[in-house]
């Protein structure tokens, strides 16, 4: 076969191409390799251009042989390119045995926190826990507990009333004492923690909604002396063994003897943290309890006055921002 046949330009392109497909390294490369065959001035492309010089015999042959060839380099082509395209995800593998990475954790809230702690508390000196509803009746929080009628503690507007029945958000814990008593005889000792609500301006210290912790006790001869012994456990328990408790005289419609609970923390003067007293033999008598035979205690305390004497926490809305930022110091 002589040097200008025109089949020779047709073998050499193949064999430059097969050359150059092989040697392309990369997706880009092998792009420019792409247009240089068979792009709008390739090797391949300008093969056919040359077909329309040639003689009528000549044509059939050279044109069907540019096609295969054209076929062959497309094909060679394709195949190199679904190669390197591959090629480019083989790299570094990620080493599965590396300790991974944990994602951010929830946490308990504060006040969470302290409730479980404090149940946990008088859970040690025989308590159990109990609880009931935070929608009440007016029986539960306060004829019961000796609120009369027209007892100030009752007015509309010291109170956040559901409808016309007198359902209402409960103003204390201190239901839970007549729930008790209804349902359970003495002797008994109840801890219950749960939400109470006040339309009280909010402030730092204030808020329409915050948390208590209710106690009651009963049994034959109970006084003040095993309430203070129950409190001044609980409170070093919670704050360590330097504090002390301090009960004040004070009122509360449902003990008599009352007093406010007041922490002393050594060089750091008094925190108040509650209400207390020996149930009023009124109480005893609305629930059925015979006040010749049982006596007995309760308390309130303010679960966020604990917390945030706990964790150092300024102001009482921080507890209700959610802010993260926040929580997670706390936590
Ligand atoms: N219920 C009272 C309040 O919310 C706190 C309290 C005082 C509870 C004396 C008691 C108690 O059980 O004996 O202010």
């Amino acid at each position: 076969m002589s040097g200008d046949d025109p089949l020779n330009r047709v073998r050499a392109a193949l064999a430059e191409g097969e050359r150059a497909i092989a040697a392309a390294a990369d997706a880009s490369a092998l792009a420019v390799v792409r247009s240089s065959l068979v792009g709008k001035t390739g090797t391949v492309t300008l093969l056919m251009d040359h077909l329309r010089s040639l003689s009528k015999e000549e044509k059939p042959r050279f044109g069907a042989e540019v096609n295969l060839v054209k076929r062959q380099i497309e094909s060679l082509l394709a195949e190199r390119e679904a190669s390197v395209g591959k090629a480019a995800h083989v790299g570094p593998r990620e080493d599965l045995t590396l300790p991974g990475i944990r994602p951010a954790s929830g946490s308990l809230h504060p006040i969470t926190r302290t409730i479980r702690e404090v149940v946990r508390v008088f859970g040690t000196l025989g308590f159990e826990e109990t609880d009931g509803p935070e929608i009440e009746d007016e029986f539960h929080n306060f004829v019961a507990l000796n609120i009369p009628e027209h007892h100030p503690a009752r007015d509309e507007a010291d109170n956040f009333y559901v409808d016309a029945r007198k359902l209402l958000l409960r103003s204390q814990t201190s239901t839970i004492q007549i729930r008790t008593m209804e349902t359970r005889q003495p002797p008994l000792r109840v801890v219950a923690t749960g939400r109470v609500y006040r339309p009280d301006t909010v402030d730092a210290t204030h808020h329409y909604m915050f948390h208590q912790i209710e106690g009651l006790a009963l049994d034959e001869g109970l006084s003040m002396a095993d309430l203070k012994t129950t409190l001044l456990a609980f409170v070093r328990t919670l704050y360590g063994e330097d504090v002390n408790v301090r009960l004040r005289p004070s009122f509360f419609p449902f003990t008599e003897p009352s007093a406010e609970i007041d922490v002393e923390f050594p060089g750091r003067g008094f925190v108040e943290i509650g209400g207390c007293g020996m149930v009023d033999p009124a109480v005893l008598a609305a629930c059925g309890v015979d006040a010749t035979r049982w006596s007995g205690f309760a308390f309130g305390l303010g679960i966020e006055r604990l917390a945030m004497r706990r964790f150092a926490i300024p102001d009482i809305r921080r507890l209700t921002e959610n802010d993260v930022r926040f929580l997670k110091q706390v936590h």
